[in-house]
């Protein structure tokens, strides 16, 4: 561990409280996301402390350690995944946008952590007038190239003023599966409260809490993901900040996620009654008490007995296993199950960024879908089970000829053509 860059958390970074539950703890696991260049050694190798823990106060569930964002976050290794599901979902995301921000042709746009531009290109090619916001500047240059001008910074209160004098207030801004990787909350609340128009929205797409704790997902959690929310700590948060959540719509998308609609008080926009149908399931979920974490820990311990022996009993069969995506999400679970280059032979994904290059911690290669094709495995362990649909879709052929994949939640289980039917 390299214990400069990192802190334990103490206090809650929505509500400020310090009255902690223990929910889960994974052990040490290298950042999600540094994928290295294959060499004879690995000992410079960084691991971090890896654990969830729940506020009692807000029900925030929070990584127990935060690592410095310049480490995570300069250089980026990852990229929008270029697939149906994503595509499909930014129309969606552009429309509603649209819809309830009243955008007119000309009106100002700001993503932060915009990536690639891929989202925001959707914006620009309808009118609007965009601009991304991302520290990652090697993403920032790429986004530059597609006509996405993109700020390559955190987004601060100090950024979001600057933009506010360059380019007038925003109508809309937006933040996608970004808002969990953020420690400063208070800082981008500051921000958006400096850049938003009077009645322009905020709006914000994270992972559903309740999605993580329903299908013991556990591979979620890795050190960007500071934060899995319910709605009700959501509200808690923009209430504090002198912001209104006044809309929220729970969608598939990412295994799960909330898209929630913020915007100024003072517009006095009606809250609509999903907000409070959705924070009254949750109430009666139970997730207000200790309970609810608890069942979620015996379940992620249950993956993670029966996914590796899974894996070993296919394996003394004689069966070859390859991963099916490079994800983050791979990360975690490889790493927390002790399932390594013995018992994995490849992971096939599509970025080319992570292609050439090895796993953190585990050090499995990663191989284009060109490569995986020519040499495919028995069974592919799905790393990617956010996209399981259009993946199994796919890889028709693979299953036709007999492939199978695994399905590691919410209880590991084995997929064939035959299954499937
Ligand atoms: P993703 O679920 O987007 O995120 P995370 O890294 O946060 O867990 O990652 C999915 C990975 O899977 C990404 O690296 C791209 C890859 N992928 C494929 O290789 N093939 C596919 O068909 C799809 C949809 C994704
Ligand atoms: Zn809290």
């Amino acid at each position: 561990m390299n214990a400069q860059n990192v802190r334990p958390v103490t206090s809650c970074r929505v509500c400020g409280g310090s009255d902690w539950q223990d929910v889960v703890a994974l052990g040490e696991v290298p950042l999600a996301n540094a994928f290295l260049e294959p060499a004879a050694s690995y000992e410079d190798e960084a691991s971090y402390p890896l654990g969830v823990i729940s506020c009692r106060s807000c029900r925030l569930m929070s990584v127990t350690h935060v690592v410095d964002p310049e480490v995570m976050y300069r250089t980026y290794s990852y990229v929008t995944s270029d697939s149906e599901t994503i595509t499909r979902h930014m129309e969606f995301v552009a429309t509603t946008c649209r819809e309830r921000a009243r955008l007119a042709a000309g009106d100002l746009v700001v993503e932060l952590g915009s990536n690639t531009g891929q989202q925001l290109a959707v914006f620009a090619r309808d009118g609007s007038r965009v601009l991304g916001v991302d520290p990652a500047r090697n993403l920032a240059a790429v986004a530059h190239e597609r006509g996405i001008p993109t700020l390559p910074e955190f987004f601060t209160d100090a950024t979001a003023r600057a933009v506010r004098r360059s380019h007038g207030p925003a109508r809309l801004i937006l933040g996608r599966h970004v808002f969990a990787h953020i420690d400063d909350l208070a800082g981008v609340l500051a921000g958006v409260r400096a850049l938003l128009a009077p009645d322009g929205v905020f709006v914000v797409e994270v992972p559903y809490g309740v999605d993580l704790l329903e299908k013991y997902a556990f591979d979620t959690i890795y050190h960007e993901h500071l934060s899995y929310f319910l709605l009700r700590t959501l509200d808690t948060l923009f209430t504090r900040h002198g912001l209104s959540l006044f809309d929220v719509e729970r969608l598939p998308v990412h295994g799960g996620s909330l898209l929630v609609l913020v915007g100024r008080p003072e517009a006095g926009r009606a809250v609509t009654d999903e907000v409070g149908a959705l924070m009254a399931a949750e109430e009666q979920a139970g997730l207000g008490s200790d309970a609810a974490y608890r069942e979620f820990a015996r379940g992620v311990r249950n993956v993670c007995e029966e996914l590796p022996a899974l894996v070993h009993r296919l394996r003394a069969e004689g069966k070859r296993i390859a991963g099916y995506g490079a994800s983050a999400k791979g990360t975690t679970i490889l790493n927390v199950c002790g399932l390594g280059s013995d018992e994995v032979a490849y992971c096939t994904d599509t970025t080319s960024l992570k292609q050439g290059k090895v796993l953190p911690g585990t050090h499995i290669p990663v191989r284009s879908p060109d490569h995986a094709r020519s040499d495919p495995p028995d069974v592919y362990l799905m790393l990617a089970w956010n996209y399981a649909d259009e993946i199994l879709r796919k890889e028709a052929d693979f299953l036709r000829a007999g492939g199978r994949f695994i399905l590691p939640f919410p209880k590991p289980a084995v997929v064939s053509a035959d299954s499937l039917r």
